[in-house]
């Protein structure tokens, strides 16, 4: 089938679509540009040996949207803003684009009979979780401490009252946990437009010299180290898990689904430098500084509904993300 990333250009976006590729399918990418690169399309050529078509365009542009949906059968919504310390100085685009485009690419999918959307959410809508792991009937919503974390939970309820409008409509929302790590060729990863807030991309900015030290930000918290502890998953294995939730659905039923996409596994901010050391072999400059605010202490996934329904596990280690990441160093802005 041929499938509609949005945001395919993306750390998430081009992943999948490397996925998809290999799995036999046709792309389209539709990206801005805005933090994708273009050269991503021949990493993607290159890795996967099959050329997906990209149209260059904003997903709240409703011509761009007519000229990428075309011969679609499925579409996967990764096109969003995501930074947790921008939304909250920038809340109207990040309302914009991550609630107005998801809008706008539903009201495309309805005049073109597309009616397969696999949704880019995140488990930030979980705020502070209740307990651990967190299982998908999790609380959701509730306390919920920037506009980004509101965005996708919005767009999540929009996207579920589009499903029971329209009974055809089959939506399958992935709530992922902490991507990490690069295509294991090393040609493909996380390549961030501006300076990223999130640890893994910095541990691997200090690793390739990129930036002296890393700030540990909190380590009173009531964790087995005192570090943040988080799933970390890998992209391949996030890559995975939307092909499993196409594949999925080949039967003709709407309605809406949710899935965690997370290992079910923590890792503190220590075990990651650590293992990022190993990795690299680097020595990590790092200094402790105090918890950065909106913070929570630990945060990782049940995943057994994805296992049991999707039939998708994660199966690499954070170790094999970060190797597969320092390869990637070797080519990034290349
Ligand atoms: C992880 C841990 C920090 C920076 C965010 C979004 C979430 C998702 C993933 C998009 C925490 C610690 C961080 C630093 C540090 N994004 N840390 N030093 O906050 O779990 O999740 O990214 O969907 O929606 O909320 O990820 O990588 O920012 O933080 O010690 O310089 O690393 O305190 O414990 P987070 P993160």
């Amino acid at each position: 089938m041929r499938i509609l990333i949005t945001g395919g250009l993306g750390f998430v976006g081009s992943a999948v679509a490397v996925a998809a590729l290999e799995a036999g399918h046709e792309v389209t990418i539709l990206d801005d540009c805005s933090s994708g690169k273009v050269q991503v399309v021949e990493r993607v050529l290159t890795i996967t040996g099959a050329l997906p078509r990209l149209v260059v365009g904003d997903v709240r542009d409703r011509a761009a949207l007519n000229e990428a949906i075309a011969d679609v059968n499925a579409v996967v919504h990764c096109a969003g803003l995501k930074s947790v310390v921008e939304s909250a100085t920038d809340p109207l685009s990040y309302f914009d684009v991550n609630v107005g485009g998801t809008v706008r690419l539903l009201q495309a999918m309805s005049a073109h009979d597309v009616h397969r959307i696999v949704f880019s959410s995140s488990a930030t809508v979980y705020g502070t979780p209740e307990l651990l792991p967190i299982p998908e009937t999790a609380v959701v919503g509730v306390g919920l401490t920037n506009p980004y974390g509101r965005t996708k939970y919005i767009a999540e309820l929009l996207l579920q009252d589009a499903a029971v409008a329209d009974r055809s409509l089959r939506v399958t929302i992935l709530r992922y946990f902490n991507p990490i790590g690069a295509h294991a060729s090393g040609l493909l990863g996380e390549d961030p437009a501006s300076t990223p807030t999130n640890v893994f991309p910095l541990i691997a900015e200090v690793a390739r010299g990129a930036r002296a030290s890393l700030t540990v930000t909190g380590t009173d918290y009531p964790t087995h180290d005192g570090t943040g502890v988080r799933d970390y998953i890998h992209i391949s294995d996030l890559a995975d898990g939307h092909l499993a939730a196409l594949s999925h659905d080949a039967e003709d039923t709407g309605g809406c689904r949710v899935y965690n996409l997370g290992t079910g596994r923590g890792t503190s901010v220590r075990e990651l430098i650590d293992a990022y050391q190993h990795a690299s072999g680097k020595q990590l400059a790092v200094t402790s500084g105090p918890r950065r605010l909106g913070d929570i202490a630990a945060c990782f996934a049940d995943p057994a509904a994805a296992a049991r329904e999707l039939s998708w596990r994660a199966t690499r280690t954070v170790e094999d993300a970060c190797v597969d990441s320092w390869a990637w160093q070797h080519h990034i802005g290349m």
